[in-house]
């Protein structure tokens, strides 16, 4: 039957797959029921770099696919990595991931997704490469940026309302990269050596979140291994804990390149495999489509009996439940695309995720009729290009420089270059054309002649920054910046610093300097939504996702010598074990120079009455504390209360605390506001790895609320009576 007979039969006589009215499983099945065994492996890899097969005789739609996950990626060619060359791809540029976590607000992570899957829907994709959810381990990895920082906890809540927004259009989320892909150097190559408590603790949590409460529709394979086994295809990881464990329904995809083995991919979890000959970057422009090892090779298994049937069916009918969620829903929305409600959020996400770090005397906002000299490449640098996949395409994208202009009147600004990193059409770092001696000498002229200096720098796209394909050599400003910042104070002390980047740097200017901004890759709205805070229009209310430490030697997977990073004999270990970010700072009495979830405001917050509504739960028991949160400052400003826990004796060693709940709220000056938290006491559990289990001890606990994971403003005690053995 030809895909026009079959849409006619389905008029005439509803063929039972194209028939809404039925069960979506009764449906799943009947259209397999009729697919030969060639049709359907036809349906498990890649037709071209961005697109998978479905089966034309039956009318089932082909699958495409986009990055993911700051915006709808330009089009490539079928074949290769270049760009199409299409004039109707340019798309709205949210800020990055890093940004999103930094805002500690659900709500807003919801908006995002909902914009990300409207320009998705729009430009006709069925997927969308991320939401990333990989642990931020160190400081150096090349895709921190792109992910939701070092807190599980923090990154489950945020991941969960992108993930159900994005799919509310009809496109699935790909989540992704499943798992333990904490760094980019030797990515395809490392087996990733870490102990039952961390993967369940650390590293699988905000996966399981995306799967068991976000209802995720598709997953991604990392390209390392896990215990000798690439993660793509591995047994434990796919069929155990994500299929068996979670009951992922969805579409297990692989990573471009990160498929191996014909027999393993099939066995062991693989359901549509993705960009092979390719490290998924930027080489081979050849993809051989039936070589794949689930294209002829799978076939051949097939027909000599190697491999059951039944193993395709599975696939197949994943394939086809995400088609029935997404491009055979007749009554999916339609999407939209480079909307002002788009802009809108996408400012507003800025905003709410730049994160004031220091601010010594009130230096900001910038008072009215100062004369300010903008100084620093990333004032002017296009960040949406480079980065690897996560490349953006923007109709519009305002800069640092252009948005400050607009606040603040272009008589009040000048502009020096300062430093030059290379070509910002490159991904890759080249020489700059500029003289690093004439720029900055231009620079210091402009500071001297200025009542204060926005110092606008950090790192970019390019290879060996916050980019795809390899990490970061240095913790390290680069491109001089250090040397020029403390020049800049020599002429002229007045220096708010503004890093624009996705990871920690070192600070070694920081106590010069009166103010330091962490500022993200702010995507199509960044200079307006620089400008919101800078102006004091808004006041800061973002929070650090992950802990700045002082040395890259103080961040935990550095502490261990190679064997941490970048690993030895193709293995990485993650020694620090459960210690990872401020679960190490704080456990090892290792201060780090901004603890995770710190960000200060214009204005000032205090806290009153901490209580938890029992002094004893039973495990099976929901906590709910409150506490009163009161703007005693002269601003309007929103503020982030972050509750932690811990546990007095725990049997098993447990970090000194631990994120549990947070929640933001905007107050007026003098505005007192009660927040409710509620905490299931099961989220007090650990993973006892002896019984492989999660446990929670009948013991004391503890919860402080705190404004950061160090400035901690009250104290509730209670007990636990009774263990659990939870989830
Ligand atoms: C990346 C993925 C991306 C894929 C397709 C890979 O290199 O790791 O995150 O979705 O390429 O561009």
């Amino acid at each position: 039957m030809s895909a026009i007979v079959a849409l006619m039969a389905s008029a005439a006589e509803a063929v039972p797959y194209l028939d809404e009215s039925l069960p979506v499983e009764e449906r799943i099945d009947d259209a397999l029921s009729r697919m030969t065994l060639e049709e359907k492996v036809a349906m498990l890899h890649a037709q071209s770099k961005f697109s998978a097969s479905g089966c034309p005789r039956l009318g089932i739609p082909e699958l495409w696919l986009s990055d993911g996950p700051h915006g709808v990626r330009h089009e490539l060619n079928w074949d290769d990595w270049d760009y199409a060359g299409w004039s109707s791809d340019s798309c709205t540029a949210m800020p990055a991931l890093s940004c999103l976590a930094a805002s500690f607000n659900p709500e807003l992570a919801r908006k995002y997704g909902a914009v990300v899957g409207e320009e998705a829907r729009f430009r006709k994709k069925d997927i969308m490469l991320g939401p990333g959810v990989n642990i931020y381990r160190t400081p150096l990895n090349g895709r921190n940026f792109e992910y939701m920082g070092e807190d599980p906890y923090l990154a489950s809540r945020m991941v969960v309302p992108y993930i159900q927004g994005l799919q509310a259009n009809g496109v699935a989320a790909c989540l992704k990269h499943f798992v333990l892909n904490n760094q980019e150097h030797a990515r395809d190559r490392f087996d990733v050596e870490v102990g039952e408590r961390p993967l369940n603790e650390l590293y699988l949590p905000a996966f399981k979140a995306g799967v068991t409460e976000g209802g995720v529709w598709a997953v991604m394979g990392s390209y390392n291994k896990f215990r000798g086994t690439h993660c793509t295809h591995n047994d434990t990881l796919v069929n155990k804990i994500l299929k068996d464990q979670w009951n992922f329904d969805g579409v297990f995809v692989s990573d471009w390149g990160s498929t191996h083995d014909t027999r393993e991919a099939a066995l062991n979890g693989l359901d549509l495999e993705m960009g092979s000959w390719t490290n998924g970057f930027n080489w081979s422009s050849n993809n051989a489509y039936d070589t794949y090892y689930m294209a002829q090779p799978l076939l051949a298994m097939i027909r000599r009996g190697e491999i059951d049937e039944s193993v395709v069916d599975d696939k197949v009918r994943r394939l086809l439940r995400l088609r029935l969620r997404t491009n055979m829903d007749r009554k999916r929305p339609w999407g939209a695309m480079n909307t002002p409600g788009h802009l809108a959020v996408a400012r507003e996400v800025g905003r709410e995720g730049i994160v004031l770090l220091k601010n010594e005397n009130s230096f900001l906002p910038v008072k009215p009729g100062k004369r300010i000299a903008v100084i620093g490449e990333n004032a002017v640098r296009k960040l949406s290009i480079g980065g690897g996949s996560s490349e953006l395409k923007p109709r519009i994208e305002i800069s640092p420089l252009e948005g400050l202009r607009a606040r603040f009147g272009d008589e009040n600004i000048s502009f020096s270059l300062g430093y030059a990193s290379g070509d910002p059409n490159f991904s890759i770092e080249l020489p700059s054309k500029y003289d690093a001696d004439s720029l900055r000498v231009a620079a210091l002229e402009t500071a001297r002649n200025a009542d204060m200096v926005l110092f606008i720098g950090g790192l970019n796209k390019n290879y060996r920054q916050d980019c795809e394909g390899d990490d970061r050599l240095s913790y390290s400003l680069p491109f001089g910046q250090d040397s020029l910042i403390a020049d800049l104070l020599e002429v002229n002390p007045n220096v708010a610093v503004i890093i624009v980047s996705g990871n920690a740097v070192d600070m070694p200017w920081e106590e010069k300097v009166p103010a330091i901004v962490q500022s993200w890759y702010l995507g199509s709205m960044g200079g307006v939504a620089l400008a919101d805070i800078l102006s004091g229009d808004f006041s800061p209310s973002g929070k650090l996702p992950f802990s700045i430490p002082r040395r890259l030697e103080d961040c935990a997977a550095h502490s261990f010598g190679e064997r941490g990073y970048p690993g030895v004999d193709e293995q990485f270990y993650y020694d620090e074990g459960l210690l990872v970010g401020y679960r190490w700072h704080d456990t090892k009495k290792i201060p780090a120079r901004y603890p995770f979830g710190h960000g200060l405001s214009y204005t000032t917050f205090r806290y009153y009455g901490l209580e938890a509504d029992r002094k004893q739960y039973a495990p099976g028991d929901t906590l709910t504390v409150k506490l009163t949160v009161t703007n005693t400052g002269p601003c309007r400003g929103a503020e982030t209360v972050q509750l932690y826990a811990s546990q007095k004796n725990p049997r098993l060693p447990r970090p000194v605390k631990e994120l549990k709940g947070f929640r933001k709220t905007e107050l007026q000056p003098g505005e007192s506001k009660e927040i409710i938290i509620r905490i299931p006491v099961s989220d007090l559990a650990y993973y006892d790895d002896t019984m492989q289990r999660w446990v929670v001890d009948d013991d004391e606990f503890s919860i402080q609320a705190g404004s950061s994971s160090t400035d901690l403003r009250a104290k509730a005690r209670f007990r636990v009576a009774g263990s659990l053995a939870a989830r």
